[in-house]
């Protein structure tokens, strides 16, 4: 089973009572109860199964690339020029402004849970879409225990829709993506090679970065097959293999820092189903945390220091 469908659609069903839930807790616990089916689905998510092994990535568990990629993950230089946005807005810099967006100003320590509780267009709903460069089209998902968002196969279901097909990859479409860091591979490729040597060479011993990286006429600062095209198309086949070569290995990096996002101390499931009801779920989910907007829905705002997140900056 899809874990990730498995939690959207239970998000999903607490949305959907949001009112009841709001209002009081306790009143409902004695009228509202999950089915014996629910219940068989809801015991598949608790405890949590050990980490799901990536064949696809060799340094998913390795100590050093998590180093890396948790500094990169803090890391704004990896972004390229704000194109939208107002300080009102949450915006972190001027129109034109690089180097202000890392993953952290969206994936936000200060929230615990990893989403966005910075940007606000104004609208009904408070971080209803994240803002980047440009405004994107959803919501910051929480990163917490995605490394969990595999099915039966062992196949990976990243984004809401299924977008990328592992961790590593997902991890790639931030630095490039214009709504999002709005920066390039070669951006990338220069960062890591003037700031991050030591770190990438312990993590990455099998693929020592090429001195030519200091050489700004052949690799130029920007350049993507998307942001700042004819720059890669410049370079020559080799030289796009020594940046993608980077760009593939910051992508694994990432992932075994995610991998070290894992909370495993939510007790949403107890004793024995027969004296659950919705609301012992959303109290006792809620036991360990604190409510991080009072006004919104206990389901939705429940707040809980995962176990090993760490929010050390670079
Ligand atoms: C501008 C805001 C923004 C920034 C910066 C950002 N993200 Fe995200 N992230 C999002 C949004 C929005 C989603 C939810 C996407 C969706 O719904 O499909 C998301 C989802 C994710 C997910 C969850 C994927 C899943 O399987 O559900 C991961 C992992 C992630 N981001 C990692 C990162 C990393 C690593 C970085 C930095 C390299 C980063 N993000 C930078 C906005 C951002």
């Amino acid at each position: 089973m899809n874990l990730k469908l498995l939690v959207a659609s239970g998000a999903l069903a607490a949305c959907a009572s949001t009112e009841t839930l709001a209002t009081s807790a306790d009143e409902q616990a004695s009228n509202v109860t999950f089915s014996a089916q629910e219940w068989q689905t809801l015991h598949t998510l608790s405890p949590l199964p050990d980490l799901p092994v990536d064949t696809t990535n060799r340094y998913a568990d390795s100590a050093a690339a998590a180093r890396l990629g948790q500094k990169l993950f803090f890391e704004p230089r990896l972004s390229g020029p704000i194109q939208t946005g107002t300080p009102q807005e949450g915006q972190l810099g001027a129109i034109g402004d690089k180097y202000k967006i890392a993953c952290r100003n969206c994936h936000m320590p200060e929230s615990a849970w990893l989403y966005d509780i910075r940007s606000n267009n104004g609208g009904p709903i408070p971080n209803a879409t994240a803002l980047g460069s440009l405004w994107m089209t959803r919501n910051v998902s929480s990163i917490v225990n995605t490394v969990f968002y595999v099915n039966h196969s062992g196949a990976h279901w990243r984004e809401n829709d299924g977008y990328s097909d592992s961790e590593w990859f997902d991890a790639q479409s931030e630095p490039e993506g214009p709504p999002v860091q709005n920066g390039s591979r070669l951006q990338l490729a220069h960062l890591i090679f003037e700031h991050y040597r030591a770190d990438y060479t312990a993590a990455f011993p099998e693929y020592p970065l090429d001195p030519g990286l200091a050489n700004y006429a052949r690799f130029p600062a920007t350049g993507s097959p998307y942001t700042d095209a004819a720059n890669w198309n410049a370079l020559s086949a080799a030289d796009q293999e020594i940046v993608n070569r980077i760009l593939v290995n910051y992508g694994k990096a990432m992932e075994a820092y995610l991998r070290k996002l894992v909370s495993r101390n939510a007790p949403l499931i107890g004793s024995s189903p027969a004296t659950h009801t919705r609301s012992t779920r959303v109290r006792s989910a809620a036991s360990s945390c604190s409510s991080a907007r009072p006004s919104a829905s206990t389901a939705t705002t429940r707040r809980c220091s995962p176990t090993t997140a760490s929010t050390r900056s670079a």
